[in-house]
């Protein structure tokens, strides 16, 4: 049993945690989880994701659209988003990116949309939770630009490109994929990867580490996680969780 894990990235506004939201959120703490950023992903998510960090302490905001809203966000669900940032609970602009796996919209009205919620986050002073997938190269652009902190979250490239984004100041966040049987990647990633860099997520509901792979995931199921990178670290679990505790802290701005 571990205690003080901060899940950077989950989604409990999505309709799989309809059932038991309540009951599951208030029982995180009881399994050692400290603090949850929750990720909006359009103007309606960003709502629901604000409504989330208001009733519980230890939930925090990240608003944002996502590569795969780009096409549908307004101008007006633009600006509507925006005037959230002032709320305090809100710690990054997120989660946007590109994502050129699925293209649910174009990738210049991607692009376009990821591209001015990094300069907003410049402005506002907040970091930015980036999804990057299969667009490694257009969102290094982009990245090495304007140079936002931030982090790259569920990280799928190589250690190559994990330097790259070290070399920007940025952070790496690593999720259940680390667990899984193929992870050949990810684990050179955290091989790799400097301690003070490295951040834990689940992206709950999704990428439920081995063994539960396949279920719904919450954020108790960083255990399995951690315990895969601390392995691979040679370092003890519980002081695995404690730095990514503070390194998520120092990044999100958290005393
Ligand atoms: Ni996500």
């Amino acid at each position: 049993m571990y205690s003080n894990i901060f899940d950077t990235h989950a989604h409990y506004d999505d309709s799989r945690f309809d059932e038991d939201r309540d009951e599951l959120l208030s029982s995180l703490s009881e399994k050692g989880v400290s603090h949850i950023i929750n990720c909006g992903c359009d103007f309606k998510s960003s709502l629901t994701t604000l409504a989330l960090a208001e009733k519980y302490d230890f939930i925090y905001a990240a608003l944002g659209v996502h590569a795969h809203e780009a096409e549908e966000a307004t101008e007006e669900d633009l600006q509507k988003i925006a005037e959230l940032y002032k709320n305090e609970k809100v710690v990054a602009v997120g989660e946007i990116g590109l994502d050129y796996h699925y293209d649910f919209s174009p990738r210049e009205r991607q692009i376009e949309v990821f591209e001015r919620q990094i300069k907003l986050a410049n402005e506002l002073d907040l970091p930015v939770i980036v999804h990057d997938r299969e667009a490694h190269e257009d969102t290094m652009k982009l990245l090495k630009k304007y140079r936002p902190k931030g982090v790259v979250h569920c990280f799928s490239g190589s250690a190559e490109s994990a330097k790259e984004i070290v070399k920007l100041g940025m952070y790496i966040g690593i999720g259940g994929a680390v667990t899984f049987k193929n992870a050949k990647k990810p684990v050179e990633v955290v091989e790799y990867l400097p301690l003070d860099r490295l951040l834990l997520e689940t992206d709950a509901p999704y990428m439920t580490p081995v063994p539960f792979r396949g279920t719904r995931c919450d954020s108790a199921h960083i255990a399995y996680t951690a315990e895969k990178i601390a392995e691979t670290k040679g370092i003890d679990v519980q002081e695995l969780i404690d730095i990514c505790n503070e390194n998520a802290k120092r990044l999100f701005g958290i005393a």
